[in-house]
């Protein structure tokens, strides 16, 4: 079974640049509602599920407080409580779930997992964060670069660190865009291809992290060690020694250059603190984005809804 007129957002490609640009616009008008006080209730008894396999604090207060503030609801499940965490299939809960409610959002392991929730879903889905993804955050970050420096187009985004969720969004986010990515692994942790789509020419891999800051006008980086590799975490500190963003890689970047993380962070290990908590840091301006962007995109997938 699939219901495939509905539109879900599962990995940031799944929009184009006419829908980013719609949301943006969108975005902008609710982020200016929100700060003025002024109701906007468009989803009025529509209601949000939100299924949490691993942790979150942004990611849960951004959509349950969005929902809210919609004039909908919003009822937080995880794996420990519902019947998930004892092996319901996904296929059923996806099929039982989209029963009740509008719209769904799923943080969770595989992208697998999400693709097949999706499949058996009859409203739309939002990936919330898979191992491979999180296109929510970036479409925050990306609005958060726009807000500060007008265009994301033909710029340079220095990504040092892990090849994880976040970077393969970034990679996907520079195809829609325009924009480019240099990007800095340590040996062993490098791309994998099967995750970036084969035709990606909008980025460059560096051996050297300082080198890839070489004129980029936002450096970005996130957790070395994501949720679900925790076993890993020791190894991983040993390896990444040296990816540190701090106020050296900072000064081989553009003066302009803004720093972004998506948070949590750990300071002393992917940034120091002089940067996160430095002039060139937007880290608490895209939390809050988290906020309004998503805003937009449940008002468009809810209401768009066939
Ligand atoms: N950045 C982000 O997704 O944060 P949480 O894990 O707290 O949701
Ligand atoms: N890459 C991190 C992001 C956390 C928001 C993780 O997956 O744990």
């Amino acid at each position: 079974m699939s219901f495939m007129a509905i539109k879900h957002y599962l990995q940031f490609a799944d929009f184009t640049l006419d829908e980013y640009e719609y949301l943006i616009e969108r975005a902008r008008i609710i982020k200016r509602k929100f700060k003025s006080y002024e109701p906007y209730h468009p989803l009025t008894d529509r209601t949000l599920v939100m299924v949490f396999e691993k942790n979150s604090t942004r990611t849960r207060l951004s959509f349950e407080a969005g929902m809210h503030q919609l004039g909908g609801a919003a009822i937080y499940l995880n794996t420990r409580d519902s019947q998930l965490g004892r092996g319901e299939p996904i296929e059923d809960a996806a099929q039982v779930m989209s029963r009740m409610c509008d719209i769904i959002m799923i943080r969770t392991f595989g992208q697998e997992i999400i693709d097949r929730f999706a499949a058996y879903s009859r409203v739309p889905v939002i990936n919330g964060l898979t191992n491979e993804h999180h296109p929510c955050q970036v479409f925050a970050d990306v609005f958060t670069y726009i807000e500060h420096r007008g265009t994301i187009a033909g710029k340079t985004v220095a990504w040092i660190g892990d090849a994880n969720n976040m970077l393969y969004s970034w990679l996907q986010a520079a195809e829609v865009f325009g924009f480019h990515v240099n990007v800095s692994t340590p040996a062993g942790y490098d791309i994998n291809s099967a995750l970036v789509s084969p035709g990606n020419q909008r980025y460059t891999v560096f051996k050297n992290p300082a080198d890839a800051c070489e004129g980029a006008d936002l450096v970005t980086t996130d957790v070395w060690t994501s949720m679900g590799y925790e076993e890993e975490n020791a190894v991983r500190l040993k390896a990444f020694d040296g990816w540190i963003v701090d106020g050296a890689k900072m000064q081989r970047a553009n003066k302009d250059a803004l720093f972004m993380h998506c948070l949590p962070a750990h300071r002393g290990e992917e940034v120091s603190a002089d940067v996160i908590d430095g002039p060139q840091s937007v880290v608490w301006d895209e939390a809050e984005n988290r906020l309004h962007v998503q805003k937009a995109l449940l008002e468009y997938l809810v209401l768009d809804k066939i």
